[in-house]
């Protein structure tokens, strides 16, 4: 990997955002397994108002030219989501299904991304995709753990990539295909900048569902 890449600088630069997202008082309660299964579901649905908006539009930017090498239908997580969530809510899940206002900021953005700034919605697809194939594996392990879901089945589903058999390796094209984007260099910094925002984004849902789940209620 080159130390001047795209795709290290992105990385670096949201270094400090990711540890935050890592250690907020909600994602250490929840992994540290002192949360109950209510308030993992509560998170599940907010993640189902962010992807609902980054694949609504993935059919759509499959022919840009910036964001269309990313649009991959392996990565679509939607319909695991809605499995998971029939799982923890029930058939019913749509019915008390809400968003946070947190949530609902978040999928704004990336909504607007998606119609006006395809360059945006690809650092949004890098902080969560991304994200989801690395760390998500920990975070599904811990949750088969604590809260007794089947191993990669109903209720972790959304971190389970079936059609990536190698994630390392699937990590790797993705992070050339972030090197191979044509921009010049201010507006690879707007990326930058908007991939720091897409962390910001995450932690304040965080935030938010803490103050829902105080760790001493
Ligand atoms: C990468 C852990 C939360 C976004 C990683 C990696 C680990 C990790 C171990 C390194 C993978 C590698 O080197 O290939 C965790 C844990 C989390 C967490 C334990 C929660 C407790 C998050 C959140 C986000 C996020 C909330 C953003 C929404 C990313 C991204 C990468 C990544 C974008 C890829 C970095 C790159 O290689 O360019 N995570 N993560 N993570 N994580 Fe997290």
């Amino acid at each position: 990997m080159r130390m001047d890449s795209f795709s290290t600088l992105i990385r670096t630069a949201s270094h400090q955002q990711h540890v935050e997202a890592e250690t907020s008082t909600f994602m250490s309660d929840l992994l540290g397994g002192g949360l109950g299964v209510d308030a993992y579901a509560r998170y599940t649905e907010q993640l189902w108002f962010v992807y609902e908006a980054l694949e609504a539009a993935a059919g759509r930017l499959a022919a840009d030219p910036v964001a269309g090498p990313f649009v991959r239908p392996e990565l679509l997580r939607l319909a695991s989501l809605e499995r998971d969530l029939a799982h923890l809510r029930g058939a019913d899940w749509r019915t008390g299904l809400t968003a946070l206002p947190a949530t609902e900021a978040y999928a704004a953005r990336v909504r607007e991304c998606a119609e006006e700034w395809p360059a945006g919605y690809v650092a949004h697809h890098y902080t969560r995709y991304l994200g989801d194939l690395s760390g998500g594996q920990i975070i599904r392990d811990k949750a088969e753990r604590t809260w007794g879901f089947a191993r990669k089945g109903d209720g972790v589903r959304f971190y389970v990539f079936e059609e990536i058999s190698n994630p390392a390796a699937f990590k790797r094209e993705y992070r050339d295909l972030l090197d191979g984007i044509r921009a010049d260099d201010l507006e690879k910094q707007r990326v930058v900048a908007e991939c720091k925002r897409a962390f910001a984004l995450n932690t304040a849902v965080f935030r938010a569902l803490g103050e829902e789940f105080p760790l001493s209620a």
